[in-house]
């Protein structure tokens, strides 16, 4: 078992890392303040390991919400499930939420309980890997909306994250590549070295060998925590998150909520930074390949899908959080391991690199 720790002042937090973590109540019990908590999970989540998560709170007053499942269920009106809830059940504002899923769950009851009586604690208890290595940490919580994704929400820190690993044994493989897309994402903003780690690694982590998941969880972890510490509100170092997302996000939109997987659209978004990175003459074609190569060992998609058109994308992407001033700002590479923020690229380029950007 490995505890990371997220350097937030008063909001500081532990992560818990390991396998067989859940429904130890020594890992929840110490960060819930009053007696109230309310589970939320979803369909697919709630089956397999509610039971085991409301096992560890015995001590407590819980219930539980559980969601439909899906991306295109992390929307305002679902989110009001969570409100009707915690309504019904008179709950106050020194009651706990415990998000059990993957990161819609995550970020929607995070969002819920930044806003229920103006905001109460929160746990996560991430289920996927991309909730494991991402989603789950750093306090960004939110909905989609029909014209942008994740444009409504809040920054609303837990009080701990939770990571049993063993999760992981029920994830389908489609999912835990788009989880593995993220894991690329750090070593690529800001670590090259773990991005050779990858590259020398990509067969064992995709074989889901538990000594590299486990280091590869901690060390996106870590690398997520060192950039939410210094940076906790995106006010500059924190947009190297979104590598590949003003590109991903469009995708997602323009799709369809649930269509592509956010891991996957994040994981074309990046192939698409990385050239249009080259087309400005910051970045190597080698280096393009090598990208390309370790999206493909993951097994994750790296083209657009033809279903999405370049203009749409290009509209879609004006509806980003970076956008200041109307000026689409972008997250690019300087070399592997190495990202900036910029809104000094070519518009003709950036659409050839997407019209070229199909299989
Ligand atoms: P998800 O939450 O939709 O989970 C993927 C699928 O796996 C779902 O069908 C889910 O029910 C299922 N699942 C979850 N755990 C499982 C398990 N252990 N066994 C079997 N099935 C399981 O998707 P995701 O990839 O986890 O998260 C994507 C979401 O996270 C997007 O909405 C994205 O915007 C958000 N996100 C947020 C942040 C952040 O900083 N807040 C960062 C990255 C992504
Ligand atoms: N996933 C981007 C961030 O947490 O900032």
């Amino acid at each position: 078992m490995k505890t990371l720790h997220v350097d937030l002042g008063s909001r500081s937090y532990p992560i818990f890392i390991g396998s067989g973590l859940l429904g130890k109540p020594e890992y929840l019990a110490p960060y819930i303040k009053a007696k109230q908590v309310m589970l939320v999970s979803n369909t697919t989540v709630a089956p397999l390991y509610l039971d085991k998560t409301l096992a560890a709170l015995a001590d407590f007053q819980t219930a539980s919400v559980i969601l439909p499942d899906g991306e295109e269920y992390k929307n305002l009106q679902v989110l009001n499930q969570i409100f009707d809830e915690l309504l019904t059940q008179r709950f106050d504002r020194r009651a706990t939420l415990i998000a059990l899923g993957g990161g819609v769950v995550g970020d929607m009851t995070g969002f819920a309980a930044a806003c229920y009586q103006r905001g109460v604690p929160f746990i996560q208890i991430p289920t996927t890997l991309l909730a494991q290595v991402d989603s789950s940490v750093g306090g960004k919580t939110g909905v989609n909306h029909p014209l942008g994704k994740n444009m409504i929400g809040a920054f609303h820190q837990p009080q701990c994250v939770l990571c049993d690993t063993d999760t992981l044994n029920t994830l389908e493989d489609r999912q835990f590549s788009a989880g593995l897309a993220e894991v690329i994402k750090y070593g690529l903003l800001g670590d090259a070295e773990f991005f050779a780690w990858l590259e020398q690694n990509a067969a064992q982590l995709v074989a889901r060998d538990p000594h590299a998941l486990a280091y590869a969880i901690e060390r996106s972890c870590q690398d997520k925590a060192d950039v939410v510490a210094k940076d906790e509100l995106e006010a500059d170092m924190r947009a190297l998150l979104n590598l590949g997302h003003t590109f991903g996000h469009a995708i997602e939109t323009g799709m369809g909520y649930g269509v592509c997987l956010h891991g996957e659209a994040i994981g074309i978004g990046m192939y698409l930074a990385a050239e249009l990175s080259r087309q400005q003459g910051w970045l190597t074609q080698e280096a393009v390949k090598r990208i390309d190569n370790i999206l493909q060992a993951m097994r994750l998609p790296n083209r657009i899908p033809p279903q999405v058109t370049v203009d749409k994308l290009l509209q879609l992407m004006q509806v980003d959080k970076k956008v200041r001033d109307g000026q689409v700002r972008l997250v690019l590479l300087k070399a592997l391991g190495n990202a900036f923020l910029t809104s000094d690229y070519s518009a003709t380029a950036l659409r050839e690199v997407l019209l070229n950007g199909y299989a």
